[in-house]
Order: C-alpha cells, then structure tokens, then sequence
C-alpha cells in the first residue's frame, strides 16, 4: 500500500504561536478563575496538552479532565446518539468550564456535551477547537475559541487521524487523494 501524500496545512510554528494567541484569549474572557478544561478524546489532546501550557504561561492554572464520546460516526446509522465512553472524574457544578477538542465540524458531538456540561451545574461551558469548518454545521453551534478555519479538506495529525493513523504528526497536514 502506498501511503498518501499530505501536505502541511497550518505548520508546527503556526499552530504554536495560534495557541499561545488563543490562550491570551481565554484568559481575557474570564475563564481563569477555577477553570476546569474538558478535553475530548480522542482528537482533542495534543491540542489540550498545548493549550493548557499556553494557558499557564498566560497566568491561568486550569485543572484538566477528560471524557471519551462515541459520535454518530461510529454507528452503523447516523442515527444521532451519542454516548459517554469514558466520563469526567470532576462535578462541574458550579464551575467554569472549557471543551477542548479537534474539529468543529456538524458540531452534532460537542453540541450535545456542552448541554450535558450545563445540565450538571457548571456555571459556564465555552468551547475551544483548534479546527473549525463551518461548512458542515448541523447543530447550533458555534466555538468561542478557532485556533484556525479549516478549508474543507481531510486534515490529519496534531491529534487528528486517518483510520487510527497520523495522530502523531507534528503539524496538520491535508491528506492528498485519500483512498
Ligand atoms: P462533528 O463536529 O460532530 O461533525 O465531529 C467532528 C469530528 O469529526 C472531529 O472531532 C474529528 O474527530 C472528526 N473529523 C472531522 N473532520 C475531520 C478531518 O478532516 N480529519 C480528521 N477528523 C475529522
Ligand atoms: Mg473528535
């Protein structure tokens, strides 16, 4: 099998100096005090683990949890419904919170966690992607953090993958002619 060409997207430098921006950000907006931040696994935690360094060199000292949600992709049929795999150790009542995660994309998956998150208490839920592509939007909803728009390509790496591969890249590359 050969393996696809991807070209770089958003390079390592880029996406470093995007997330130290987004970090000055999250902090102006008042999220620092006793900010907890959910980072949504898989695709989310390369960002989070960037993002939450950003965010102390900006002055703020989160606390980070993380939660596992099955998408509607997984199913068989798109079928809507979405499923804790893996669920924060933290109660959020009462406290700022933060969804960190890859892609906004239909924004059907995270739509339905920030609801989750409000009907638990916490006191505020913002959302923080590194990646937004708006042309896909089924759900209302919108991030209050973009690391970057997204063309509408298949991007990979920074967390993100191909069939289980390309998490590890250290930049978002566009995968060419995938198969
Ligand atoms: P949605 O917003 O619920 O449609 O889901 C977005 C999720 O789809 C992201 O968190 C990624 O896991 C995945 N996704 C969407 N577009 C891409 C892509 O271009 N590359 C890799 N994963 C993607
Ligand atoms: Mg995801």
């Amino acid at each position: 099998m050969t393996e696809p060409r991807i070209d770089v997207l958003f390079s390592t430098e880029a996406i470093a100096a995007r997330i130290a921006g987004l970090a000055g950000e999250i902090r102006d907006a008042g999220f620092g005090e006793r900010l907890l931040v959910v980072a949504v696994l898989k695709g989310g935690f390369v960002f989070a683990a960037d993002l939450i360094r950003a965010l102390h060199h900006a002055g703020v000292s989160p606390e980070v949890d993380f939660m596992s949600l099955s998408s509607y992709r997984a199913g068989t049929a798109s079928s809507g419904t979405i499923t804790v795999l893996r669920d924060l150790e933290t109660d959020v009542a009462g406290r700022q919170v933060l969804i960190v995660d890859d892609i906004l994309e239909s924004g059907r998956t995270l739509a339905w966690a920030k609801r989750l998150l409000g009907e638990r208490g916490a006191a505020r839920v913002g959302l923080a992607v590194l990646l937004d592509k708006p042309g896909h939007r089924a759900a209302e909803i919108e991030a209050d953090f973009v690391g970057f728009a997204c063309p509408d390509l298949f991007v990979v790496g920074f967390g993100m993958d191909m069939g289980h591969a390309y998490r590890e890249l250290p930049y978002i590359g566009h995968v060419v002619d995938p198969q």
